[in-house]
């Protein structure tokens, strides 16, 4: 083994053995630790949604900062089988077929409704990746499309957006989308994340009340 890959590797094990020990079902709880400690998105109370929450290590986390007076709702394709507290509930289903189901008229008790007044909306929702980089970060922004979109029907405004994305040609039109929807805008790269991903995270803080959000791939409001 090349001194390189063990260093790598070194520091693989560092996060995901540090997971283990304090029981989060995955390494990439530590990325969402870095944001909250550097821009203290969620507060105790929030009402959060996790878009791409499986297998479940930022509802473990999210539901251990808001506790017991604030919600948690997650959203994935794939299930979530850990054992978490009433106040943190998860949806089975695909963010781009949810919209039928959705009411953001209010807070929903159905199964599957995403209800509205949320403080803050994550998402960490990432494609299959095909190794092809272009398809990849295409895909990657299809879902960061989506998440800003359902960020701007359910969050309050002075809410927060917290957004993986695979750095690609239409990185830079996301990002100012997300810069023209909040009042504070920043791009961060947690040091969890692997050095070799192409993954970072846009963060809007403070959404507006008349956010002028542009749709990145057509420029149309
Ligand atoms: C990196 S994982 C998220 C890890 C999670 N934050 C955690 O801490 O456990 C990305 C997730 O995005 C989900 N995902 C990808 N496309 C999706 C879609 N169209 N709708 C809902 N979830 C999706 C995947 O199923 C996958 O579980």
């Amino acid at each position: 083994m090349t001194q390189r890959r063990r260093k790598k590797n070194q520091w693989d094990d560092h996060y995901t053995r540090k997971a283990k020990k304090e029981k989060f079902t995955a390494r990439s709880v530590y990325k969402l630790q870095e944001i909250q400690e550097k821009y203290h998105v969620i507060q105790s109370g929030s009402k959060v949604l996790d878009l791409g929450c499986s297998p479940g290590s930022w509802l473990q986390y999210t539901a251990k900062l808001v506790g017991r007076k604030g919600q948690v709702v997650g959203i994935d394709k794939k299930p979530v089988t850990l054992n978490l507290p009433p106040y943190v509930r998860v949806i089975q289903g695909d963010i781009f077929l949810l919209d039928a189901s959705l009411d953001a008229s209010g807070d929903a008790s159905g199964e599957t409704s995403l209800g509205s007044n949320y403080h803050v909306v994550l998402s960490d929702m990432a494609p299959a990746t095909t190794g092809n980089k272009i398809v990849d970060s295409a895909r990657s922004l299809d879902l960061c499309e989506a998440a800003l979109a359902t960020a701007q029907r359910v969050l309050k405004p002075g809410g927060s957006f917290v957004c993986k994305i695979f750095q690609g040609g239409d990185f830079k039109a996301f990002s100012d989308a997300v810069r023209r929807c909040f009042k504070r805008h920043k791009i961060f790269k947690p040091q969890s994340s692997r050095k070799a991903s192409k993954e970072i995270y846009i963060i809007g803080i403070g959404k507006l009340q008349e956010a002028p959000c542009q749709d990145t791939a057509n420029g149309q409001a």
